[in-house]
């Protein structure tokens, strides 16, 4: 029997890192699968460092990438340059994550050329089609485009089900955050990430990260005004702030965050070298999805810097807490954690909620009964 060929396609950062355990299972098996790996280099730094990590060598390389790209520019030039990929490759199967642009836009390709689609993380919904912008759509789109819905909690296939998916077609594999984070946590060594060494050992940590497009402008200039005063106000607090590449995010975060001793606005870490930074953090504050399902693994209470989340599971296992924008709320809720060790431990006592890190042998099995092979 010939092994299925399946395209694996991914752009960004956080994508990157969700499917590696995937392609790496999936090649444990090659007389059944061959893998294909796809990158539209929607983002081009922060996708080189997974890729270097995971020691994953693209098959094709889109490129497409542009400093301060907008959506549409996203979509057409996936669009355009995947097609002759698909033409020449003609898999089995298409497999996308999540809900960046790159997995709907080559999602969308491959329906185009008739050929069946895996989505990993799937049913994550918030119901407004602006929070988060674009990728509640983009999620919604996926669905409709998807043969296959790999859900990763319980609510995820519920929301599914209301929408009229096929239950048979949905399958609940934990989320495969959880076995890339494991593999790192056991890969970590000896060495340390420079940016601590600057941080008084007696000052507590808050790892900051913000990047959603909603939160661009006022929201983030909120965020940011409420971040100084965190620092001001509690003088054993430094912040460690890896700065998204993104210029829409630069520009602002700069302006108000720059010149403090106890601020340090350092370049996107590479993922090993984020977790460490995790690992030593007291507290996060974040607009990310991938660090809400993380955080909790390593008993750190998370912040949500948004005002909806497709993550409730983790708020309700009273990991997470959904706090807005509005700078009076961040700096109140921040101060409660920092003062009082009760509600801290309530929140880094709880269990994550996104599975045990078996979701890519779990997708691989359902995988081989799909394709029958
Ligand atoms: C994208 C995804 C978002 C995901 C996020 C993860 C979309 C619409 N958005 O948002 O869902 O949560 O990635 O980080 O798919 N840039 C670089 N180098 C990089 C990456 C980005 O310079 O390695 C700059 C470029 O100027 C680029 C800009 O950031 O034009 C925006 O990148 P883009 O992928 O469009 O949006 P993100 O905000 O990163
Ligand atoms: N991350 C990283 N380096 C950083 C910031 C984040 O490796 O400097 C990782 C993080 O651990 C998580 C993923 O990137 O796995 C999340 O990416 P991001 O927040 O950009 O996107 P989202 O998850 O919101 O789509």
């Amino acid at each position: 029997m010939r092994a299925k060929k399946i395209v694996v396609a991914f752009g960004t950062r956080p994508e990157a890192i969700k499917l590696a355990p995937v392609i790496k299972e999936l090649r444990r098996y090659p007389k059944r699968f061959k893998v294909v790996v796809l990158v539209t280099a929607q983002h081009r730094q922060m996708l080189d460092t997974v890729l270097e990590l995971f020691a994953l060598e693209p098959d094709y390389d889109l490129g497409i990438m542009m400093t301060n790209q907008s959506l549409g520019d996203v979509v057409v030039r996936i669009l355009q340059r995947i097609e002759p990929v698909l033409k020449k490759e003609r898999p089995d199967l298409v497999l996308v994550q999540g809900d960046a642009t790159s997995a709907f836009a080559c999602a969308l390709a491959a329906y185009y050329q008739k050929i069946p689609i895996g989505h990993i993380e799937a049913g994550l919904r918030t119901q407004d089609k602006y929070q988060p912008f674009p990728e509640e759509v983009n999620r919604r789109f996926i669905t409709t485009l998807a043969d296959l819905h790999f859900a990763p909690t319980g609510w995820a296939r519920m929301n599914l089900i209301e929408e009229g998916v096929d239950r048979r077609r949905i399958f609940v594999t934990g989320n495969t955050v959880i076995d890339a984070l494991k593999e790192i946590v056991r890969r970590q060594g000896p060495g340390r990430v420079p940016v601590l060494n600057t941080i008084n050992p007696n000052n507590r940590l808050l790892l900051v990260t913000i990047h959603r497009r909603e939160n661009f402008g006022r929201p983030l200039t909120g965020i940011c005004q409420a971040l100084r005063q965190i620092v001001r106000l509690h003088p054993d607090v430094e912040i460690v702030f890896p700065v998204h590449l993104n210029p829409m995010v630069r520009g602002t975060v700069r302006t108000i965050l720059s010149n403090h001793k106890r601020i340090h606005l350092i370049p996107p870490l590479d993922y090993l070298n984020f977790i460490q930074v995790l690992k030593s953090s007291y507290l996060v504050l974040t607009d990310s999805g991938g660090i809400q399902e993380e955080a909790p693994v390593l008993g750190k209470p998370v912040l949500v810097l948004r005002n909806r989340t497709e993550r409730p599971e983790a708020i309700e296992a009273g990991t997470a807490k959904l706090l807005g924008t509005e700078p009076a709320r961040i700096i109140r809720e921040t101060s409660i954690l920092l003062k009082s060790k009760r509600c801290y431990q309530k929140m880094a006592r709880a269990k994550s909620p996104f599975g045990d890190g078996r979701a890519a042998k779990r997708i691989r099995e359902i995988l081989t009964r799909f394709l029958a092979c």
